[in-house]
């Protein structure tokens, strides 16, 4: 487990881009964090590290934005709204999980059930990132992720 402190948002983008920059086909990045942690604005940078130019936002109403214009197929997808369990299956995304050629980003992870277990970790044909941001101040965050698979 890596913990990295981000002191402004600038700094969390930026781990974000340097992740993109490193991303791998058939990875899958699980993010978990209060509203407002900065999970979009890791995002954000992870996208311009993959060189997506279009504008990075919450797709909290079409669960999944996909992007294909950078380095690979890139898709962001929002289970803020998906309250239980079986709208989170019935909304069809497990594909995403499993895809060997592009990036998945999740944000609220934690929502889909399988990743309330570990082993969950199975999710990703290039390994899995779990990723956990944590509030301290108005501007700090504690930023802690674990590999898994891949
Ligand atoms: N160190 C920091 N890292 C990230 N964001 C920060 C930081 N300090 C301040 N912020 C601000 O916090 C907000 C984070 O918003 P963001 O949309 O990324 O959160 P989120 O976790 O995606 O929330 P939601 O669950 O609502 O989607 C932004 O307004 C950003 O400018
Ligand atoms: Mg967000």
């Amino acid at each position: 487990m890596v913990t990295f402190t981000s002191h402004n948002a600038d700094e969390t983008a930026a781990l974000g881009e340097e992740w993109g920059r490193a991303a791998q086909p058939g990875w899958v990045i699980g993010l978990s964090g209060d509203l407002g942690a900065g999970k979009t604005q890791l995002i954000k940078g992870f996208a311009r590290g993959l060189g997506i130019a279009a504008r990075i936002q919450s797709p909290t109403f079409a669960l999944v934005n996909e992007h294909q214009d950078g380095r690979l197929p890139f898709a962001h997808i929002d289970l803020y709204r998906l309250d239980t369990p079986e709208q989170i299956i019935g909304a069809g995304l497990e594909e995403y999980f499993q895809r060997p050629d592009g990036i998945t980003v999740v944000e609220w992870c934690e929502r889909w059930p399988d990743f309330r277990h570990p082993s969950a970790a199975s999710a990703g044909a290039g390994g899995f990132r779990r990723v956990h941001i944590e509030q301290t101040s108005d501007t700090d965050r504690q930023i802690t992720y674990e590999d898994f698979g891949g």
